[in-house]
């Protein structure tokens, strides 16, 4: 059987809304690193990788979000993103998206699922 392209990532109700947490993808050779945000009461799940360099985004270690808490900002040049659509609205790679991680609730447990293009 292949590797499992689920991971459970979080319970239920363990992020406060406007508050981040990395994870880990289990992708081939090395596992991918990717980051839950809740905005709002929502999560949404990103890879976290810039779409300007492909570099990771976190300023402080496990910290996505700026000062304003609206905005996913990449640490290297200061791209912002919009945390729940992935969409970049200022910055070089203004216009292009994250890669989004898709997300599902099984019972208490949030499962997130290897994106199809990794
Ligand atoms: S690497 Fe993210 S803005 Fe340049």
């Amino acid at each position: 059987m292949g590797q499992s392209r689920e991971v459970v990532v979080a319970a239920v109700g363990d992020l406060a809304p406007g508050t981040t947490r990395k994870f880990l993808l289990p992708t081939a050779g090395e596992p991918t690193e990717a980051f839950l945000v809740n905005v709002d009461g929502a999560l949404h799940a990103w890879v976290n990788r810039c779409r300007h360099v492909a570099m990771t985004m976190d300023w402080v270690e496990g910290r996505f979000l700026d000062e304003s808490g609206r905005y996913v900002v990449c640490a290297t040049h200061g791209a912002l993103y919009e945390p729940d659509t992935g969409r970049c609205v200022s910055g070089p790679p203004c216009g292009r998206f994250l890669v989004r991680v898709p997300l599902r609730v099984d019972g208490d447990r949030v499962v997130a699922t290897v994106p199809e293009e990794l």
